[in-house]
Protein backbone atom coordinates (compact mmCIF):
# COMPACT_ATOMS: atom_id res chain seq x y z
CA UNK A 1 0.00 0.00 0.00
CA UNK A 2 1.52 3.51 -1.04
CA UNK A 3 0.25 6.42 1.55
CA UNK A 4 0.11 10.24 -0.05
CA UNK A 5 2.36 11.33 2.56
CA UNK A 6 4.22 8.84 5.16
CA UNK A 7 3.99 8.47 8.82
CA UNK A 8 6.76 8.82 11.58
CA UNK A 9 6.69 6.57 13.97
CA UNK A 10 9.48 6.56 16.94
CA UNK A 11 9.87 4.32 19.51
CA UNK A 12 11.33 4.97 22.77
CA UNK A 13 12.31 4.08 26.57
CA UNK A 14 14.77 3.36 28.58
CA UNK A 15 18.15 1.49 28.44
CA UNK A 16 16.95 -2.40 27.85
CA UNK A 17 13.29 -1.72 27.10
CA UNK A 18 13.66 -3.92 24.05
CA UNK A 19 12.84 -0.99 21.40
CA UNK A 20 15.64 -2.55 18.80
CA UNK A 21 13.85 -5.65 18.84
CA UNK A 22 9.93 -3.82 18.83
CA UNK A 23 11.04 -1.48 16.33
CA UNK A 24 11.87 -4.74 13.92
CA UNK A 25 9.04 -6.99 15.07
CA UNK A 26 6.88 -3.75 14.08
CA UNK A 27 8.91 -2.98 10.96
CA UNK A 28 7.72 -6.74 9.55
CA UNK A 29 4.47 -6.43 11.29
CA UNK A 30 3.93 -2.95 8.83
CA UNK A 31 5.29 -4.77 5.59
CA UNK A 32 2.40 -7.55 5.91
CA UNK A 33 0.23 -5.13 5.64
CA UNK A 34 1.64 -3.84 2.99
CA UNK A 35 3.47 -0.96 3.66
CA UNK A 36 6.36 0.35 2.66
CA UNK A 37 8.73 0.63 5.16
CA UNK A 38 12.23 2.05 6.92
CA UNK A 39 13.32 0.86 9.87
CA UNK A 40 16.36 3.37 11.09
CA UNK A 41 17.85 4.60 14.78
CA UNK A 42 19.21 7.46 16.50
CA UNK A 43 21.82 8.24 17.47
CA UNK A 44 22.76 7.38 13.57
CA UNK A 45 20.71 5.71 10.75
CA UNK A 46 22.87 7.62 7.94
CA UNK A 47 26.75 7.56 7.52
CA UNK A 48 27.56 10.24 9.01
CA UNK A 49 25.05 10.09 12.03
CA UNK A 50 27.03 6.79 12.50
CA UNK A 51 29.87 8.40 13.09
CA UNK A 52 28.39 10.68 15.64
CA UNK A 53 27.03 7.73 17.34
CA UNK A 54 30.47 5.89 17.69
CA UNK A 55 31.79 9.32 19.25
CA UNK A 56 28.61 9.85 21.48
CA UNK A 57 28.23 5.98 22.67
CA UNK A 58 32.46 5.64 23.42
CA UNK A 59 32.99 5.28 27.45
CA UNK A 60 36.45 7.32 26.37
CA UNK A 61 34.82 10.40 24.87
CA UNK A 62 34.86 12.97 27.33
CA UNK A 63 31.61 15.24 26.28
CA UNK A 64 30.21 18.46 28.34
CA UNK A 65 26.47 17.68 28.96
CA UNK A 66 26.07 21.11 25.80
CA UNK A 67 28.80 19.19 23.58
CA UNK A 68 26.56 16.20 24.20
CA UNK A 69 23.03 17.57 23.04
CA UNK A 70 24.66 19.72 20.43
CA UNK A 71 26.25 16.19 18.85
CA UNK A 72 23.19 14.44 19.21
CA UNK A 73 20.72 17.06 17.66
CA UNK A 74 24.02 17.37 14.44
CA UNK A 75 23.36 13.75 13.86
CA UNK A 76 19.42 13.87 13.83
CA UNK A 77 19.46 16.77 11.32
CA UNK A 78 21.96 14.78 9.07
CA UNK A 79 19.47 11.59 9.32
CA UNK A 80 16.42 13.98 9.42
CA UNK A 81 17.62 15.48 5.63
CA UNK A 82 19.05 12.34 4.34
CA UNK A 83 16.63 9.81 5.65
CA UNK A 84 13.70 10.76 7.26
CA UNK A 85 12.37 13.56 5.32
CA UNK A 86 13.07 11.85 1.52
CA UNK A 87 11.39 8.87 3.24
CA UNK A 88 8.53 10.57 4.26
CA UNK A 89 7.86 11.93 1.01
CA UNK A 90 8.11 9.15 -0.77
CA UNK A 91 4.81 7.73 1.78
CA UNK A 92 6.67 5.36 3.48
CA UNK A 93 6.23 4.76 7.05
CA UNK A 94 9.52 5.91 8.88
CA UNK A 95 9.91 3.82 12.03
CA UNK A 96 13.04 5.34 14.01
CA UNK A 97 14.53 3.88 17.25
CA UNK A 98 14.93 6.79 19.30
CA UNK A 99 14.22 10.59 18.19
CA UNK A 100 13.49 14.05 19.98
CA UNK A 101 11.90 12.65 22.94
CA UNK A 102 15.04 10.90 24.16
CA UNK A 103 16.92 14.26 24.10
CA UNK A 104 14.42 16.02 26.37
CA UNK A 105 14.59 12.88 28.65
CA UNK A 106 17.96 12.43 28.37
CA UNK A 107 19.50 15.85 28.14
CA UNK A 108 16.84 17.65 30.04
CA UNK A 109 15.58 15.83 32.40
CA UNK A 110 18.72 13.54 33.36
CA UNK A 111 21.33 16.40 32.30
CA UNK A 112 19.70 18.95 33.47
CA UNK A 113 19.36 21.37 30.35
CA UNK A 114 16.87 23.54 29.92
CA UNK A 115 14.21 22.28 27.65
CA UNK A 116 12.72 24.74 26.71
CA UNK A 117 16.24 25.16 24.66
CA UNK A 118 16.40 21.61 24.00
CA UNK A 119 12.64 21.73 22.56
CA UNK A 120 14.17 24.59 20.02
CA UNK A 121 17.32 22.57 18.92
CA UNK A 122 14.68 19.57 18.41
CA UNK A 123 12.95 21.70 16.48
CA UNK A 124 15.55 23.08 14.68
CA UNK A 125 17.06 19.85 13.71
CA UNK A 126 14.16 17.89 12.40
CA UNK A 127 13.26 21.48 10.36
CA UNK A 128 9.96 21.10 12.83
CA UNK A 129 8.96 17.41 11.70
CA UNK A 130 7.35 15.65 14.49
CA UNK A 131 6.36 12.04 15.22
CA UNK A 132 2.76 10.96 14.48
CA UNK A 133 3.20 8.16 16.65
CA UNK A 134 5.13 6.98 19.86
CA UNK A 135 5.51 3.55 21.49
CA UNK A 136 6.97 4.78 24.56
CA UNK A 137 8.28 1.07 26.28
CA UNK A 138 8.02 1.51 29.74
CA UNK A 139 10.63 -0.63 32.08
CA UNK A 140 12.44 0.14 35.27
CA UNK A 141 15.53 1.16 34.89
CA UNK A 142 16.96 -1.21 37.43
CA UNK A 143 15.39 -4.12 35.41
CA UNK A 144 16.57 -2.48 31.55
CA UNK A 145 19.73 -1.43 32.74
CA UNK A 146 21.56 -5.10 33.29
CA UNK A 147 20.05 -5.93 29.67
CA UNK A 148 21.49 -3.20 28.04
CA UNK A 149 24.96 -3.88 29.54
CA UNK A 150 25.18 -7.24 28.08
CA UNK A 151 23.63 -6.54 24.56
CA UNK A 152 25.81 -2.96 24.42
CA UNK A 153 28.59 -5.94 23.10
CA UNK A 154 26.71 -4.61 19.72
CA UNK A 155 28.28 -1.42 19.63
CA UNK A 156 31.73 -3.12 20.65
CA UNK A 157 31.60 -1.46 24.84
CA UNK A 158 32.16 -4.43 27.28
CA UNK A 159 30.31 -3.47 30.49
CA UNK A 160 27.92 -1.11 28.50
CA UNK A 161 28.53 2.38 26.38
CA UNK A 162 28.98 5.68 27.80
CA UNK A 163 25.28 6.79 28.76
CA UNK A 164 24.20 3.24 30.09
CA UNK A 165 27.49 3.64 32.62
CA UNK A 166 25.82 6.45 34.12
CA UNK A 167 24.10 6.01 37.86
CA UNK A 168 20.97 4.87 38.33
CA UNK A 169 19.79 7.81 39.38
CA UNK A 170 20.46 9.56 35.98
CA UNK A 171 18.65 6.31 34.30
CA UNK A 172 15.84 6.97 37.08
CA UNK A 173 15.28 10.73 35.83
CA UNK A 174 15.32 9.06 32.44
CA UNK A 175 12.38 7.44 32.93
CA UNK A 176 10.98 10.54 34.91
CA UNK A 177 11.36 12.12 32.36
CA UNK A 178 9.72 9.72 29.72
CA UNK A 179 6.63 9.33 31.97
CA UNK A 180 6.26 12.68 31.93
CA UNK A 181 6.45 13.48 27.69
CA UNK A 182 3.66 10.65 27.79
CA UNK A 183 1.85 12.70 30.56
CA UNK A 184 2.04 16.14 28.33
CA UNK A 185 1.39 14.23 24.95
CA UNK A 186 -1.42 11.85 25.28
CA UNK A 187 -2.53 11.87 21.79
CA UNK A 188 0.80 10.77 20.37
CA UNK A 189 2.83 9.09 22.78
CA UNK A 190 1.22 5.79 23.80
CA UNK A 191 2.56 3.79 26.96
CA UNK A 192 3.50 -0.18 26.45
CA UNK A 193 4.82 -1.78 29.77
CA UNK A 194 7.24 -4.02 28.47
CA UNK A 195 6.90 -7.57 29.18
CA UNK A 196 10.06 -10.05 29.70
CA UNK A 197 8.00 -12.21 27.36
CA UNK A 198 8.66 -10.68 23.47
CA UNK A 199 5.00 -11.70 22.26
CA UNK A 200 3.34 -10.49 24.46
CA UNK A 201 5.14 -6.54 24.20
CA UNK A 202 4.75 -7.43 20.78
CA UNK A 203 0.93 -7.45 21.35
CA UNK A 204 0.57 -4.46 22.69
CA UNK A 205 2.56 -2.51 20.35
CA UNK A 206 0.41 -3.97 17.44
CA UNK A 207 -2.98 -3.14 19.49
CA UNK A 208 -1.67 0.30 19.57
CA UNK A 209 -0.67 1.00 16.10
CA UNK A 210 -4.15 -0.62 14.87
CA UNK A 211 -5.46 2.15 17.00
CA UNK A 212 -3.61 4.48 14.78
CA UNK A 213 -4.04 2.93 11.48
CA UNK A 214 -8.16 3.06 12.52
CA UNK A 215 -7.79 6.61 13.22
CA UNK A 216 -6.18 7.64 10.29
CA UNK A 217 -9.03 5.65 8.63
CA UNK A 218 -6.54 3.59 7.37
CA UNK A 219 -8.27 0.03 6.89
CA UNK A 220 -5.83 -3.16 6.14
P1 LIG B 1 20.62 2.97 21.90
O1 LIG B 1 20.14 3.39 20.55
O2 LIG B 1 21.35 1.70 21.87
O3 LIG B 1 19.56 3.03 22.94
O4 LIG B 1 21.75 4.02 22.35
C1 LIG B 1 21.60 5.35 22.24
C2 LIG B 1 21.97 6.02 23.54
O5 LIG B 1 21.93 7.43 23.35
C3 LIG B 1 20.99 5.70 24.65
O6 LIG B 1 21.74 5.59 25.86
C4 LIG B 1 20.15 6.95 24.74
C5 LIG B 1 21.06 8.04 24.29
N1 LIG B 1 20.40 9.18 23.64
C6 LIG B 1 20.45 10.43 24.25
O7 LIG B 1 21.01 10.57 25.34
N2 LIG B 1 19.88 11.49 23.61
C7 LIG B 1 19.26 11.37 22.38
O8 LIG B 1 18.78 12.36 21.85
C8 LIG B 1 19.22 10.06 21.77
C9 LIG B 1 18.57 9.90 20.43
C10 LIG B 1 19.80 9.01 22.43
Amino acid sequence: MKLKKGFLITVEGCEGCGKSTQSKLLEQYLRKKGFKVVLTREPGGSVVAEQVRGILLNPKSKLSPVCELMLYESARAQHVEEIIKPNLKKGYIVVCDRFTDSTIAYQGYARKIDIKKIEKLNDIATDSITPDLTIYLDIKPHIGIQKAKSESLKDSFKNGDRIERESISFHNAVRKGFVALAKKFPERIKTVKTNPVIEKTQAAVNTEIDKFLMKKKIYV
